[in-house]
């Protein structure tokens, strides 16, 4: 039995805590710093975890044996280097890659010019700063539309930019490299093809050399039903896909995941940690749009309930590099999931709305993501996305009626979901 750290505080992270605290393996866990969800499963801490150090010290002090990191921003700021460079540290098994293998989303530049070298397919691009912005401009008057833009480091999600025409092409790509629309994320721009088809993900468990091909899932980004509206970081999402049968899957396994596996390894990068592969389905042919170093939100939210092992196995197995040994076992069914919102998210909204009604939710699993408790012990809301409903199903309607059926049952003030989440399939 061992100590375990989850960094993180989402919807994924509550559905990661709660197979790690069921697994046999587990005597303790701690969430840092998590939510209400999180704080009944195991021990929420209140540290920043980019601040490494504390973060060190408190995994000495706790006996920590697992660390495992739901979000970006720790890996793309190197916080598995730090833990390796320290002699107290550098034993822990530790899920999430090297700050090296955080660029596979830390920058868009590198991952395309990753994919390139290693022949992985995506659309074709060009990168361009301050200092050839002019010839930038020149490229986009030649550009069929429309015209995808992308900062090139973290932007929260909102780094991505299609534009209908030239003129809209132009002027952004002024004020995300010469205005620093994104700050310094936007000093590089990738320039890229619009490629159109169906979205879905694909995540990949990798221990440096061995990979498990986890279930694939594909979420609802757009706060509208029939994907209208402001992009957020994702309203819904369904798993498995009803087209990624076994042959397309096999298809990705062949073009994209076996050519990024030995990439990353002809690179000199030792990957461990999930790789989560953004995919473009053109014509039957996938495409990579683009790399994420964690586990989606709220695609986590269907793709752990589906999967039947131990997870703290196969975290250790990921860590210690026996990913070969372990047999993955899927739930077959589908899993759904609606997020309820705050009015007004992704923009402004308010906070602090108390939430009642979750003894009444049968058959789905409810996973925190914005919420927390007040002096008075209530579940209030504590950011835009609050809450995600996850339910199974022989197919997507049978489980976004349960969804949809609890996630009305939930009251908070404001709340907000999509009932349409899976729509193009059912
Ligand atoms: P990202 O922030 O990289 O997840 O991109 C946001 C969204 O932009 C993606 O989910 C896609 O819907 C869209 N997108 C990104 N790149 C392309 C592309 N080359 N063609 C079409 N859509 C894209
Ligand atoms: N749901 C998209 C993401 O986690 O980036």
């Amino acid at each position: 039995m061992i100590n375990i750290l989850l960094i993180g505080s989402g919807g994924r992270e509550h559905a990661f805590s709660m197979q790690l605290a069921k697994s046999t393996l587990c005597k303790q866990l701690f969430i840092m710093p998590g939510n209400a969800g999180t704080a009944d499963l195991g021990i929420n801490v209140d540290i920043n975890p980019l601040d490494f150090p504390t973060v060190g010290q408190f995994c000495v002090s706790n006996n920590i044996e697992l660390l495992i990191v739901g979000p970006e921003d720790p890996l793309v700021s190197g916080m598995r280097n730090f833990f390796e460079a320290d002699p107290l540290l550098k034993n822990i098994a530790f899920v999430g890659p090297d700050k090296m293998g955080a660029q596979m989303e830390g920058s868009k530049d590198w991952s395309k010019i990753f994919m390139q070298k290693h022949g992985v397919p995506t659309a074709a691009y060009k990168t361009f700063t301050q200092d050839n912005l002019s010839e930038g401009i020149a490229y986009l008057q030649n550009h069929s539309l429309p015209i995808v833009l992308k900062a090139d480091g973290l932007a929260a999600g909102k780094g991505v930019l299609i534009c209908e025409t030239r003129e809209e092409a132009v002027a952004e790509l002024q004020l995300m490299i010469a205005e620093k629309k994104f700050g310094s994320a936007s000093a590089k721009v990738v320039v890229e093809e619009f490629l159109k088809g169906i979205e879905l993900s694909v995540f990949v468990l990798t221990d440096g050399k061995n990979y498990q091909i986890l279930p694939s899932a594909k979420d609802y980004k757009r706060i509208g039903e029939g994907d209208a509206g402001l992009n957020t970081g994702g309203m819904g999402a369904i798993s498995p896909l009803p087209f990624a049968n076994e042959a397309y899957i096999k298809k990705v396994e062949e073009r994209i995941i076996i050519p990024t596996i030995n990439g990353l390894q002809k690179d000199g990068i030792h990957y461990v940690g999930f790789i989560f592969i953004g995919l473009m389905n053109v014509n039957e042919e996938p495409f990579v749009i683009e790399y994420n170093c964690r586990m989606g939100d709220p695609e986590t939210e269907v793709v752990l309930p589906r999967i039947q092992n131990d997870l703290v196995e196969l975290m250790l197995a990921t860590a210690h590099g026996n990913l070969n040994t372990i047999n993955l076992r899927v739930d077959p069914r589908t899993a759904t999931t609606i997020m309820l919102v705050s009015q007004g998210y992704p923009e402004a909204y308010e906070k602090g709305k108390v939430m009642t009604q979750l003894d009444g939710v049968k058959d789905s699993i409810l996973f925190h993501a914005g919420t927390k408790r007040n002096e008075q012990g209530e579940l209030i809301s504590n950011g835009g996305r609050v809450l995600a409903v996850t339910s199974f199903g022989n197919n997507i309607a049978e489980a976004l009626e349960i969804s949809k059926r609890n996630a009305a049952i939930i009251q908070f003030e404001n709340k907000y979901y999509r009932k349409d989440i899976g729509y193009e399939f059912i």
